[in-house]
């Protein structure tokens, strides 16, 4: 029998009703939905869904509902996660170094599209059928997103020339693939990589029937929502100049960008010290916070009593530690919080789907699991 979770109306209601002592994730699939829908009615081609940014079933079985239908996946647990969700999904395997167990649970999964970034790797893929799509990811220098990806995987243009020709010589789909880098609030990223990748496909004399343009697609931070559709237009844009008319079937794998809105965080505040300088919180960067260490806070950062009211005292700044024993569990740049709240409030964190329950740890015996399914994300106290 399918597993229905408790609706509940917003996280006050929540908060308020079951006072949790352990982090919680508050999720709105009506968020979901609607950012999918951006992304499907704005992107000049086919939109996939990075499952690393959130694995979680309600999250993959909500984009399906939604008409997602291909996924990229960068391990076989996450293959088993996407075919939980859907028996017909198509899979994208976009991690390009795997190991021999991990290449035949690709087989095994059906895996049509996979990614390769140097002859090594692409001569341990013998075995995937010629049906399949090899995707030549190459990297570029160009500046623009949160952090750098092209330190770790990526071809570089020459090379991917290479490449992309020892892909059609052995009898695969040839294609090129890129990620300008995470939180990536630049289009002129994908502009200078799509006709970089028309140089490339010119260079190898490889006809391509699609690209890969990535994810990257910035998430709102400090509250300023990005305009995704401005991004949308500059990709499809630069895709006609580069290629004309007859050009390669975009495709693109946004996480962050899919999945940040639909989720906020709710944290307690578990002790004040030095007259309420110093702020302890029950999750930290080692659980869903740990993606605010390299980005930056979201931003929004409210603080609800635990009746469900917010607490509106002028904000100061606050140090704010996690729960665990160690002194690096620390918000970099601390907190501005209402100056009346106390122990046992809860500080919600909007925005914060993406790279937070897929990256908690358990470390100390803390972390982040729960997910509490809400229609609204910002709610009135309840009456
Ligand atoms: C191959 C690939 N595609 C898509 C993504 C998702 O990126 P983002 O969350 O920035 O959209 C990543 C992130 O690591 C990635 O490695």
């Amino acid at each position: 029998m399918q597993h229905i979770p408790p609706l509940w109306l917003s996280p006050e209601t929540h908060l308020a009703r079951t006072a949790p002592d352990h982090p919680i994730l508050y999720f709105s699939p009506r968020v979901l939905h609607e950012v999918a829908g951006r992304f499907q009615r704005g992107f000049p081609g086919l939109v996939t869904y990075a499952v690393k940014a959130n694995p979680h079933p309600a999250v993959l079985s909500n984009l399906v509902a939604a008409g997602v239908t291909a996924f990229d996946v960068a391990s076989p647990a996450e293959m088993e996660a996407v075919r939980g969700a859907s028996a017909e999904a198509v899979m994208h395997y976009n991690n390009p170094v795997r190991s021999e167990a991990e290449i035949a649970a690709g087989i095994r999964h059906g895996v049509a599209s996979w990614s390769v970034d140097e002859l090594s790797e692409l001569d341990k893929l013998d075995a995937v059928p010629r049906s399949c799509e090899i995707a030549v990811r190459f990297a570029l220098p160009v500046a623009g997103a949160a952090y750098d990806f092209g330190s770790k995987f990526g071809a570089g243009a020459d090379e991917a020339v290479e490449l992309l020709k020892a892909v059609a010589a052995r009898g695969w789909r040839p294609s090129l693939c890129f990620h300008p880098g995470t939180q990536c609030e630049d289009e002129a990223a994908w502009v200078e990589y799509i006709h970089v990748a028309r140089k490339i496909v010119d260079a190898a004399g490889v006809s391509i029937a699609r690209l890969n343009v990535g994810g990257g697609f910035a998430a709102n931070r400090d509250g300023v929502a990005p305009d995704l559709e401005r991004v949308f237009g500059a990709i499809g844009a630069a895709a006609q100049e580069a290629f004309g008319a007859d050009g390669p079937q975009l495709i693109c794998e946004p996480g962050r960008a899919m999945v940040s809105e639909s989720f906020t965080l709710a944290a307690r505040i578990k002790g004040l010290r030095q007259n309420g300088g110093v702020v302890f919180l029950n999750d930290g960067i080692y659980g869903g916070l740990v993606d605010i260490r390299d980005m930056g806070l979201p931003g929004r950062v409210e603080v609800v009593a635990p009746d469900g009211s917010r607490r509106t005292g002028p904000r100061r700044p606050r140090v704010v530690f996690g729960p665990t024993c160690d002194s690096l569990d620390r918000l970099p740049d601390g907190l501005p919080l209402p100056d009346d709240c106390v122990t046992g409030d809860y500080v919600l964190f909007p925005g914060l789907g993406a790279y937070s329950s897929a990256m908690s740890t358990q470390f100390n015996g803390y972390g982040l699991s729960d997910v509490a399914t809400v229609i609204e994300l910002t709610g009135q106290p309840p009456a």
